[in-house]
């Protein structure tokens, strides 16, 4: 069981600074996801958790201890890289008995450990074959197993899966969430830019941005509650549609909202200082939409389809709103016909529209 402390941690590589003081509290058994787009730093500050950089400036403390200079083979940390790098002329059992091996772990105790793992993750079968006579997903998991035989007490995943088919990727995902359950104990950093797995993983995702966090919470929280216009555009898929839009009368809680699409929408808010004039934008996800008029407690949107994409269970409406220049995606059910050039007319209900001040943080609505 190990706590885990992030204090301020800064990263430089020569005068560029790539980690802008990283705070986060990582509790024993959490499974932490971090994502956010490519260069923010993800692998940066995972790598520099492992002792594989060093960190600038800043604290790392694990169970209470300052682990900075120690060398990372002291840390108790074990990483699954995406390339997954297994020795080609080793068998499943001795690639991952050989880094116990070279620590001069007795035979038998490496025995116990390896045959574990491979139990936990179903390689029992492909313990005497070569890499080569394994599938991307196979091998993947013996990479796992090589450092779960390492008892590790801090787990980190680092895009262990971008490399697999999107069949072995479901699978080696419900591997991955079995593995969790099978360690309790054990704290997991799992790296992602794949939306599902993120959200099914965590307990915690931790969204990043050039070098900063901008927002860590439950899967539920970031998708319902997204404190900021990055986070609302980038938890969910396809992303948040977003609206211009003007404060137009502000009488206590309740502020109404001119659309630059036509639409006027009553907001209940509870943060104070927006004014009368001032702009905002407004988000819908594309899959809070309803078709129709509706029953005319929520506002009504009418635009034009401009493209359809067909997904099999679900269709995206790419739609023109009258006054916005970005389409505005609708998620229809998979049944209904829809053309290009047809009106539609859809509503949201209130509980589903989100809004952000002009520095792009959420107007906490009730
Ligand atoms: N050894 C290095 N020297 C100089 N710059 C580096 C070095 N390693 C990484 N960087 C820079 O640090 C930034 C963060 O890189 P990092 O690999 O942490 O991003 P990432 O969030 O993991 O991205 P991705 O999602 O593409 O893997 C990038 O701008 C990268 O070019
Ligand atoms: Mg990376």
């Amino acid at each position: 069981m190990v706590d885990l402390s992030l204090r301020n941690i800064r990263k430089a590589y020569a005068d560029f600074e790539i980690l802008h003081g990283i705070d986060l509290d990582i509790k024993s058994g959490e499974f932490i996801v971090f994502v956010g787009p490519s260069g923010c730093g993800k692998s940066t500050l995972l790598r520099s958790i492992a002792g594989l950089e060093s960190i600038t400036s800043g604290d790392l403390v694990i169970d209470g201890e300052r682990m900075n200079a120690v060398a990372p083979s002291k840390r108790g940390i074990s990483m699954v890289f995406q390339s997954y790098a297994l020795y080609p002329h080793m068998t499943v059992y001795e690639n991952m008995a050989f880094g116990l091996r070279i620590a001069g772990t007795p035979k038998h105790e490496i025995d116990a450990r390896v045959r574990k793992a491979a139990a936990i993750l179903q390689l029992d079968k492909y313990l005497e074959r070569l890499p080569k006579a394994l599938s991307g997903g196979q091998r993947q998991r013996v990479a796992i197993g090589r450092a779960i035989v390492r008892n590790p007490r801090v787990f980190l995943f680092d895009e262990p899966l971008s490399n697999l088919d999107a069949a072995l990727r479901v699978a080696t995902r419900i591997e991955i969430a079995k593995l969790k359950q099978s360690m309790p104990d054990v704290t997991m950093i799992y790296v992602t830019h794949d939306q599902v797995e993120a959200m099914t993983l965590a307990d915690r995702i931790v969204v990043f941005k050039d070098g900063y966090i901008e927002q860590v919470g439950t899967p539920t929280e970031l998708y319902r509650k997204p404190a900021n216009l990055f986070v609302a555009q980038f938890i969910g898929s396809p992303a948040m549609n977003i609206l211009k839009s003007e404060v137009v009368d502000l009488q206590g809680a309740s502020m109404r909202c001119r659309l630059d699409c036509g639409v006027s929408l009553d907001i209940e808010a509870t943060q104070s200082g927006l004014s009368r004039g001032e702009a905002i934008s407004i988000g819908i996800r594309p899959e809070n939409t309803r078709i129709g008029e509706g029953n005319g407690t929520s506002p009504v949107f009418t635009g034009v389809i401009d493209l359809v994409e067909h997904l099999g269970e679900v269709q995206i409406l790419y739609v023109d709103l009258p006054g916005c220049s970005e389409k505005f995606l609708v998620k229809a059910d998979g049944e209904s016909t829809f053309a290009r050039m047809q009106d539609i007319t859809f509503t949201v209900h209130h509980r589903d529209i989100h809004a952000f001040d002009a520095n792009g943080s959420a107007v906490t609505i009730r």
